[in-house]
């Protein structure tokens, strides 16, 4: 099957049937969604393979016990973080060094934006000052363009979780590459799931992907898509 027709073919299976998934194949996936384009190569992501029987259990009711979950063979979850960025920072310098590749210009940004961006504290105060410094870059940006952000935490949250939705959309893929078919879902208590995964509050839960093998009536009905002229705009 070519690219295009992969993308056609995977739809979301709300009933998955009985068939087991090699742990082969969850692997690979998971591997190629490591592979996704990332902000900064910073590669804010984890993604849990929820393996535990309890925890299983657990997770099937946090997602509200929807089909789609209840019925897959594998659960993942998959998740952003913001407290990452340190550390994966100071393993792609390492990786720069080791190649003797690093030039000034990349040690600056990994050493000076990067942080400007992803430092924050835990009651905000970071956020309300960047805000106020960004009134000032505001008058600047009225005659050139000027970096306007992240300014809070939220900001940051939306850059690694951006970056997380692709490498979900890559595991997606891959699973269809090798025959196999999933849910995204964000119907779940996104609590409940932190406290199952024992996630702390520099972390969000972007998606819980089920997975497995449709089952005959696992597509609910036929793809819908609004005219593309809606939402295609050359300009
Ligand atoms: C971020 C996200 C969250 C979703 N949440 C759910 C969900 O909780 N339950 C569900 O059954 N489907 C969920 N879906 C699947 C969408 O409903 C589905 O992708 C959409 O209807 C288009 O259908 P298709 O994926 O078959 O093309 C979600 C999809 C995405 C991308």
């Amino acid at each position: 099957m070519d690219f295009f027709d992969l993308v056609k073919k995977r739809r979301s299976v709300r009933k998955f049937s009985n068939e087991n998934v090699p742990d082969e194949v969850i692997l690979k996936a998971l591997k190629t969604a490591l592979l996704a384009a990332n902000s900064s190569n910073l590669q804010p992501w984890e993604f849990y393979w929820v393996r535990d029987s309890k925890k299983k259990k657990d997770l099937v009711k946090a997602c509200f016990s929807q089909n789609a979950a209840k019925t897959a063979q594998e659960l993942i979850v998959a998740v952003s973080r913001i407290d990452t960025w340190k550390r994966n920072r100071n393993l792609i310098l390492k990786n720069y060094k080791e190649k003797g590749k690093l030039i000034p210009i990349v040690e600056k940004y990994y050493n000076k934006v990067i942080p400007l961006s992803y430092t924050h504290d835990r009651i905000g105060l970071l956020g309300v000052l960047k805000k106020i410094l960004s009134f000032f870059i505001g008058i600047v940006g009225l005659f050139k363009p000027v970096a306007r952000g992240p300014i809070f935490k939220y900001d940051v949250f939306e850059i690694v979780t951006k970056t997380t939705a692709l490498a979900c959309q890559n595991f997606m893929m891959a699973l269809v590459a090798q025959g196999y078919d999933s849910c995204p879902m964000e119907g779940f208590d996104h609590k409940r799931v932190k406290k199952i995964l024992n996630l702390n509050s520099k972390s969000h839960v972007v998606m819980v992907l089920g997975v497995g093998k449709s089952d005959p009536k696992g597509v609910y009905g036929e793809r819908f898509r609004i005219d593309e002229d809606l939402v295609i705009k050359i300009i």
